[in-house]
């Protein structure tokens, strides 16, 4: 198997976000040959049309990120029954300039944690929309609703329950066989 690499985003800027340690737990939890890292958004600035002509360096940075992986997770939480203004801040700075829409063709997963029962699964869906409008092929199944319970996840990143470690461990091969199915082709030297 070739080697991977994924990106991922975290829909949340708080210092105690629990949407980041699960993210610190998927790393953790990587089968062997891929290998996870964060494409932070905290330091976009509001995105805005003027920019379109001379994106600023942080912008042309994210986007270079996402072009450098093999495919991007989205681990966010739910405000308000959608995702965060600060990540759709950042997908706004992916989708343009116009026709350089960095998540066309892009390998896509999302997946949130919340202590509420429905667990994001009302983010995720806003979420899978704007990726659906991107052009980014995402994961459907399985769905990435973790319910965030005391102690689930140490602060080793460790995921103290079986079934959800499992869940998380079978959710990265499922991904990892998307990504499989929308690599380029190798060209034979
Ligand atoms: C503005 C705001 C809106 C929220 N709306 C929801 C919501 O619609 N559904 C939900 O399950 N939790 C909601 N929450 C609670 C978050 O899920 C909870 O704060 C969670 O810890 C945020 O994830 P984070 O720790 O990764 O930042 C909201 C929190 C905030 C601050």
């Amino acid at each position: 198997m070739m080697a991977r690499t994924i990106g991922y985003i975290v829909g949340s800027i708080s210092s105690t976000s629990i949407n980041r340690r699960l993210a610190k737990a998927l790393e953790r939890l990587a089968p062997e040959g891929t290998t996870l890292v964060e494409i932070p958004i905290k330091d976009l600035p509001f995105y805005s049309p003027d920019f379109d002509a001379d994106y600023p360096q942080v912008a042309r940075d994210f986007k270079q990120a996402i072009a450098d992986v093999d495919g991007v997770i989205i681990v966010t939480p739910e405000y308000s029954r959608s995702i965060p203004g600060v990540l759709k801040n950042a997908l706004d700075w992916a989708a343009r300039p116009w026709g350089q829409g960095s998540f066309d063709g892009k390998p896509t997963a999302v997946i949130g944690t919340s202590g509420g029962g429905i667990a994001t699964a009302a983010a995720q869906q806003h979420l899978k929309a704007i990726l659906s409008h991107y052009n980014a092929p995402t994961l459907g199944q399985p769905e990435g609703y973790v319910q965030t319970l005391p102690g689930l996840i140490t602060d080793e990143f460790e995921v103290t329950n079986e079934g959800t470690a499992a869940f998380l461990t079978a959710y990265l091969a499922a991904f990892g066989a998307l990504i499989e199915r929308y690599a380029p082709a190798e060209v034979a030297a």
